[in-house]
């Protein structure tokens, strides 16, 4: 009898597992669509939060339902002293994923909501998340520079009240519009790493907290969300842009993998780049600043030398990761900016889940060792 070796995808890679109707990459026309909608018209004419709302709702909102979702996501900010105590008896070593990551769960062992997992109770803590979460990761910035939190600001918009929570301070729009482009482009990426994970937890029929606390560690890894830190990383270790030709070499040579380039679904580039790369030449030409300047060429010459070289695009990280920087945030924060992004689209993801759900469980090939006898005695 020949039992024939079933064929394997390693990495899921080419895999297709289900249906959405949330988003698609378009490979013609390398474009992303959220619900239709091309990301780069949403980035240029549209706030996160109506992108929020198309992402869960399927729609844009019009004018009486964004006033009604901003001010249900205004009031949800404030954190109870509970969770404050919590975050803050957390070791200041921790990395602020790890403090994400414990608060979205202690989040699920404080809702007393009995779960019935319906769309409107998951809709429901899908934009309590949506409003604290940036609370949570700005406090935690604020604590790594030894500064008290500042409570959030009712009157501000997400992406205005995060800078002021985080500094005491809102930029000039066009950088808080720099910040609100990521996280429109950041919002959903289909059936990346992360969003599979929530999918995965919710095929079990488990709550939207543990889908999202699952998503978060899978996003901490630095070949997924975790890549933005890694790219800023990088440029400090390179340092002067002279040296990237001599800095590629050795990486190469020890395989690595650079951070911010390359990707499993776009092999000729990400169709997010150019526009997060737009608002990052925005913010560098605001800076006027031989550091910046420094940086802006180093950036531009690692980006020019891994096409050149290797024929490996950059991806959304690779800009983000520099635009972040330049707003001033700490290398520890900019994957939680991509949590407070990405929740939305992972919790569009879990009530799509459940809406048609099947248990997620692949296979696996055996290679272990023949059957064999217990040692007895
Ligand atoms: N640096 C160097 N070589 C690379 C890179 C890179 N960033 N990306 C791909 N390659 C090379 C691989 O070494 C491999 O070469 P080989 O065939 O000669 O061995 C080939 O390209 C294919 O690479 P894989 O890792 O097999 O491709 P995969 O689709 O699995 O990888 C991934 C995609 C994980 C994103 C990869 O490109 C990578 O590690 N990039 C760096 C991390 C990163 O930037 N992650 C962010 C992803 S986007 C996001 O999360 C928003």
């Amino acid at each position: 009898m020949t039992t024939e070796t079933p064929e394997i995808h390693r990495g899921l890679a080419g895999v297709v597992v289900d249906t959405t109707a949330i988003s698609t990459v378009i490979e013609e026309t390398n474009s992303l669509t959220y619900r239709g909608y091309p990301v780069q018209d949403l980035a240029a004419h549209r706030s996160f939060e109506e992108v929020a709302h198309l992402l869960w709702y399927g729609e844009l909102p019009d004018h009486d339902q964004l006033v009604d979702f901003a001010a249900r996501e205004r009031a949800l900010r404030p954190l109870d002293r509970t969770t404050t105590d919590v975050l803050t008896r957390l070791p200041e070593t921790c990395h602020p994923m790890d403090v994400l990551r414990t608060a979205v769960s202690f989040f699920g062992a404080e809702d007393p909501v009995e779960d019935d997992g319906s769309p409107a109770a998951n809709r429901a803590k899908s934009l309590a998340l949506l409003a604290k979460l940036p609370v949570v990761v700005a406090a935690d910035h604020r604590r790594r520079h030894g500064l008290d939190p500042i409570a959030p600001d009712d009157s501000l918009g997400l992406a205005e009240n995060f800078f002021h929570m985080c500094f005491g301070s809102v930029p000039d729009p066009e950088v808080v519009r720099c910040f609100e482009i990521s996280l429109i482009l950041y919002a959903e990426h289909s059936f990346n790493a992360s969003t599979f994970t929530a999918r995965v937890v919710t095929s079990t029929l488990s709550d939207l907290y543990s889908a999202v606390t699952a998503a978060i560690g899978a996003l901490k890894g630095p070949l997924h969300g975790g890549a933005n830190e890694a790219v800023m990383r990088m440029l400090n270790e390179i340092g002067d842009p002279r040296g990237v030709d001599a800095w590629l070499d050795e990486a190469f040579a020890a395989k690595r993998k650079i951070m911010g380039f390359g990707h499993r679904v776009y092999q000729h580039g990400d169709s997010r780049v150019p526009i997060m790369q737009a608002a990052t030449e925005r913010l560098i030409a605001r800076a006027g600043d031989p550091d910046v300047t420094r940086l802006a060429t180093l950036h531009a010459a690692l980006r020019h030398a891994m096409i050149s070289r290797k024929g490996i695009h950059p991806n959304l990280d690779y800009p983000a990761g520099l635009a972040y920087h330049l707003m001033g945030f700490d290398i520890p924060a900019f994957t939680p900016i991509f949590v407070m992004s990405r929740i939305t689209g992972w919790t569009a993801h879990i009530t799509e889940q459940l809406a048609h759900n099947a248990l997620i469980r692949p296979l696996g090939v055996y290679n272990g060792p023949a059957q064999r006898s217990v040692p007895v005695g």
